[in-house]
């Protein structure tokens, strides 16, 4: 049976390999390079200077301006000063649930948390220290107690349990989600959300462990940030103070809609799905011209985790070209272009299905299947037993 160790492990490792490290690095050299006045590094993406306004960046990102958020701008006292009347009630303690509720607590803010009482997120909110009746409650119990109901349940089980959130969302409530998925394709999550109240949205770029172990570090992740319906002209600040409260450093302003598109597709893409089938078609040709599983392994998996990529995350592709060889570099330059050019089309297929909701129907109806973790697990297993992985097992 899968466990949930494995399906948030699995999680955890794709999104926090693409996300927290790396652009928290490009914000900060950007933000610095356009402090120093650099315009137009090769290194950083900045052509202009920052425009602090109010708490509010406009960072120019290569010519295109975006509006940033920064936890500087709420302080922890700002933060209990502004959450003073709040009940913020985590319905699902997951993978988000725990990271972003004990960072609320850790925080000092009022937090409760909302989750069925013979699953496992029970005993293991009990285990993290919430106590039952004080502030771990069953799922409506802990809606009713609410202000501020930030919706952490699987995006399955939302649709799945919707029918029976709606109803307690009253007027004078905010709903939060970690994701737009819910929303944004109501058409199949049945998610239509009351029109009286605030609908927000933060977004951490990477796992819940992760929110969790760099606020511990004194750091915080990267998140975007989106209000869906302003009822009360104070969403988006409300977005944001809340997206520093669960443990954001930068957030970055979007809109539901592009937070879940950008998401499913680069999480099917360079994220985990393109770069394993990458992966697996290297390795297969190298086998099959008869190669042994250890070089396979080194060329294809090895090489590129160990050495290469975590240059291209600490400096950027320029860098690691330039700490390659003059043959290396030459060849990867020539066949990048070619791999653009034949990868591209399956990239605008992909975006098409995630925009036309084929992949939101494929998720709903495999994720709502009761044996679900298992049906997972056994891909896993699958996965676990193909050469390539248990060669690598044998490399490391
Ligand atoms: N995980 C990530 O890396 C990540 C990153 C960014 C955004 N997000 C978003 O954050 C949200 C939460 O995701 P997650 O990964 O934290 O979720 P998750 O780890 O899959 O947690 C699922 C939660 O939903 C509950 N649940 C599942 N089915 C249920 C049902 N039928 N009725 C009641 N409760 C049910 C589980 O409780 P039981 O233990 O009782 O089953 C558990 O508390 C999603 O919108 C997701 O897209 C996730």
């Amino acid at each position: 049976m899968a466990s949930r160790g494995a399906s948030r492990a699995l999680r955890a490792s794709a999104k926090q390999l693409a996300a927290p490290a790396v652009q928290r690095r490009t914000f900060v050299s950007a933000l610095n390079a356009a402090r120093a006045g650099v315009t137009a590094a090769p290194r950083a993406a900045v052509t202009a200077p920052f425009v602090q306004k109010r708490g509010v960046k406009t960072v120019d990102f290569a010519g295109t301006k975006e509006t940033v958020y920064e936890r500087e701008d709420w302080p922890r006292e700002k933060l209990l000063d502004y959450f003073k009347d709040d009940t913020l009630a985590m319905i699902g303690y997951g993978s988000q649930g725990h990271g972003q509720g004990l960072n609320l607590r850790d925080n000092g803010l009022n937090v409760i948390i909302g989750v069925r009482k013979n699953g496992q997120s029970w005993k293991e909110a009990e285990q993290d220290g919430w106590v039952p009746g004080k502030n771990l409650f069953e799922i409506d119990e802990a809606i009713s107690k609410g202000t501020i109901i930030m919706n952490m349940l699987s995006d399955a089980a939302q649709s799945e349990t919707w029918p029976q959130i709606k109803p307690q969302l009253t007027k004078g409530k905010t709903l939060y989600f970690s994701h737009g998925f819910s929303p944004v394709f109501k058409s199949l999550t049945k998610v239509e959300v009351p029109t009286d109240i605030d609908v927000i949205l933060v977004a951490p770029k990477g796992s819940g462990r992760t929110v969790r172990t760099l606020f511990r570090e004194g750091r915080g992740i990267n998140s975007s940030v989106a209000v869906y319906q302003d009822v009360t002209g104070k969403a988006e600040e409300k977005a944001v103070a809340l997206g520093v409260a669960v443990g954001s450093g930068y957030l970055y302003k979007t809109t539901f809609e592009k937070e879940v598109y950008s998401d499913l597709y680069g999480e099917r893409g360079c994220l985990m799905g393109g770069i394993h089938g990458m992966f697996l078609a290297q390795y297969e040709v190298l086998r099959e011209r008869g190669h042994s599983p250890s070089e396979a392994f080194n060329e294809t998996v090895e090489e590129a985790t160990q050495s290469l990529y975590p240059l291209i995350g600490q400096n950027g592709m320029d860098y690691m070209y330039a700490a390659c060889s003059t043959t290396a570099r030459r060849g990867a330059i020539d066949w990048s272009k070619k791999f653009k050019d034949t990868l591209k089309p399956v990239f605008n297929e992909l975006y098409d299905s995630v925009q036309d909701g084929t992949e939101t129907k494929r998720s709903l109806e495999y994720n709502s299947r009761p044996d679900y973790r298992e049906a997972f697990e056994k891909e896993m297993e699958e996965i676990r037993g193909l050469e390539i992985w248990r060669a690598g097992k044998a490399v490391r």
